[in-house]
């Protein structure tokens, strides 16, 4: 496709699917000819099938163009600065020797329900300030939101138990932003519902959209990449071996910036063109439908020489795994503090891990169109 439709038209989908890196990261640029808002998949409105999003408000960071963009990005990204996310590091690593220590003391074990799905719902609850004593309900609700989300987009219908979750978690999300507003603590929701800096709070459906969207957009990327990492890793022993020889922090980032491009976890990203718009010697009419795939530009031999090599030494600098642009990924410096920590204290406790004897060869994905991660590992 890259090489013989750069503009290919897929008529299920009702897109023009773009693969090579210099449209993908033209599409992404480019917000002005490409739009967040009023995204049809399939012909359909996404807005009509995402009904998760909308219990939580009527807009989101990701589904909206400047100025709301801008205002609503400059409210969240005061959670998300580097300060805050580096503190944090203590806390991802003694969580994750914590489980490592508790699935690594069987002889057989799934390392996707043992480490890489736990370790980010956790730390999401945590840095939402959700209490102790609620977690066990907001690992359920996040659960079925996120098993759903990918699910809904295919089938167009929440089912009723994805319905109650999603009612049951914005109750108690509402509950916890009273209670902060009221009397904040250092937590992610005290600083999106205060003024600071004379930054406005963010509103009450804000603030479930946000939070609806942190779960969905945040975990099983996350866990995806992890899954995606440790695969990719037993399935490479010279790079393997390489990290066994120096797990520094280093070699731990380079596998999983490796892993992000070679096994990208998101694979591609829907826009809408706003008006005629030329690319790669052909034209996208206005107001269609564009599915830029993200995987395959981190694939392109124009920008990364022999792709299909896995080579956590090769250079990854603008691998489109996290999008590009203003929607860049809010959450990327989270993920390249988690992921690392979480493959450094691996290689420390379980350095040498391979597939059990019933893993089957071909990976269970689970049929996601857009997320790739394995279902079990
Ligand atoms: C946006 C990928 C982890 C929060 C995005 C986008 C991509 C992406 C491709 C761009 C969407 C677009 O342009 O339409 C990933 C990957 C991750 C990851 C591959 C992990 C491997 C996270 C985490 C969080 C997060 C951990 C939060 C805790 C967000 C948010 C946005 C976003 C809030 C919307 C930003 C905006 O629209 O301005 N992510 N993400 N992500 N991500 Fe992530």
């Amino acid at each position: 496709m890259r090489e013989k439709a750069p503009i290919y038209y897929d008529a299920k989908l009702q897109a023009h699917v773009l693969s090579r890196y210099e449209d993908v990261s033209f599409v992404l640029k480019n917000h002005a000819l490409f739009s967040s808002t009023k995204i049809r998949v399939a012909g359909k409105l996404q807005e009509e099938r995402a009904s998760v999003q909308e219990l939580g408000s009527v807009s989101n960071l990701v589904t909206t163009d400047p100025p709301m963009h801008t205002r609503m990005r400059g409210l969240v990204s005061r959670a998300f600065t580097p300060k805050q996310i580096s503190a944090m590091e203590p806390r991802v690593r003694e969580l994750s020797r914590a489980l490592i220590a508790e699935m690594a003391s069987r002889s057989e074990f799934d390392f996707m329900e043992g480490l890489a799905s736990p370790l980010p719902v956790t730390i999401i609850s945590e840095m939402l300030g959700v209490d102790t004593s609620r977690r066990g309900d907001f690992k359920r609700w996040s659960d079925t939101l996120i098993q759903s989300s990918s699910a809904t987009l295919q089938s167009g219908k929440a089912s009723e138990q994805v319905e109650r979750s999603a009612r049951e978690m914005l109750t108690y999300m509402q509950e916890v932003a009273e209670a902060r507003r009221r009397e904040p603590r250092g937590d992610l929701i005290s600083l999106l519902v205060q003024e600071t800096d004379g930054v406005a709070a963010l509103t009450p459906p804000e603030v479930n959209s946000f939070t609806v969207l942190l779960l969905i957009a945040g975990n099983e990327t996350t866990t995806n990449l992890l899954g995606n990492t440790l695969n990719a890793l037993i399935r490479h022993p010279e790079a393997y071996e390489w990290l066994r020889r120096e797990p520094s922090a280093a070699s731990c980032s380079a596998v999983c910036e490796e892993t992000l491009r070679y096994d990208s976890p998101v694979i591609g990203l829907f826009r809408r063109t706003t008006q005629e718009v030329e690319v790669s010697g052909g034209k996208l009419p206005a107001d269609s439908s564009v599915l830029v795939l993200l995987a395959s530009a981190n694939h392109d031999p124009r920008k990364f020489p022999d792709p299909e090599r896995f080579d956590p030494r090769r250079d990854t600098n603008g691998l489109m795994s996290f999008g590009h642009g203003i929607h860049f990924c809010l959450g990327a410096p989270l993920t390249r503090l988690e992921a690392p920590v979480a493959l450094q204290e691996l290689m420390e406790r379980a350095p040498r891990l391979g597939f059990a004897p019933r893993q089957p060869e071909a990976i269970d994905y689970g049929g996601s169109f857009f997320l790739r991660g394995p279902r079990s590992l």
